[in-house]
């Protein structure tokens, strides 16, 4: 099957900074990839660089066949096709949830109020704060608020799923909601790139695991067998870090 994300050559600078150093890289369709790495390694520029939220210094970046990084591309045509997720969860504080996910189908799809209405109450229902439709974000918890987020990121009905640390922010008893809605979006055959420090959710979810050090891939494989054997000493030592709580 054609991959639905190819980074070829990607680097990116920010001055004197080199953030990535050459990534090269490929998520198939229905993967679900788990990006780790120590903070600092570019795993968010990476992510952001799927969707051209951050601009590559070099290299290219194709998404479904189509190069994002090519001069005079319909960029928010192809950003339609990939979804974002981020730690904080960017809702807009002045609408209501079903506003929140109404707006991206009302606005960017054209899609009637009914319209719109129907495809964000189903979504609201699919991770299960329906009942929380007509309140304000600020009014619900964050765990709620993040699947919120995931709902409006949806209804856009992206070909893939992007996730920077979306746990991050939660309380542990908070995370285990998030993850859940994760874990069944990867069932229902969902692309998605997830930065994440949830190692559980690593070795149970995810097809393969990337280590980002220094802005490269270090390490890659499949993640009970890279978190269980690093090759590298690099990899080992941020493991350890994880596992005790200090990432
Ligand atoms: N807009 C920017 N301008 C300048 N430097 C930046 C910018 N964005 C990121 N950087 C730098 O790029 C490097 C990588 O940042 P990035 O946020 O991608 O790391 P990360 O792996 O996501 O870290 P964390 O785990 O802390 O989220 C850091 O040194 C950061 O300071
Ligand atoms: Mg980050």
């Amino acid at each position: 099957m054609n991959p639905v994300i190819v980074i070829s050559a990607l680097t990116k600078r920010f001055g004197q900074t080199h953030v990535l150093r050459g990534i090269d890289l490929s998520v198939a369709s229905g993967e679900v990839l788990v990006v780790i790495g120590p903070s600092g390694s570019g795993k968010s520029t990476l992510l952001r660089c799927m969707n051209l939220l951050e601009r590559p210094s070099t290299g290219t970046v194709t998404i479904l066949g189509k190069e994002l990084t090519a001069k005079g591309v319909d960029l928010p045509d192809l950003r339609r096709n990939v979804g974002m997720v981020f730690q904080s969860f960017n809702l807009f504080p002045h609408m209501t949830v079903l506003q929140n996910v109404m707006e991206g189908p009302r606005t960017v799809l054209k899609m009637s109020d009914n319209d719109a209405r129907d495809r964000a109450m189903s979504l609201l229902q699919k991770v299960g704060v329906e009942a929380h439709a007509d309140k304000k974000p600020n009014k619900i918890s964050g765990g709620q608020q993040q699947r919120v987020a995931i709902a409006r990121a949806l209804a856009m009905e992206p070909q893939v799923m992007l996730f920077d640390e979306p746990t991050s922010s939660l309380d542990p008893e908070l995370r285990a909601e998030v993850l859940d809605v994760m874990r069944n979006l990867a069932s229902e055959g969902m692309t998605m790139v997830t930065v994440t420090h949830e190692m559980e959710f690593a070795r149970g979810v995810a097809d393969r695991i990337i280590f980002l050090d220094e802005g490269q891939i270090v390490e890659e494989g499949e993640p009970n067998a890279t978190l269980t054997k690093p090759t590298t000493e690099r990899l080992r030592s941020f493991i350890q870090t994880v596992r005790w709580g200090l990432q």
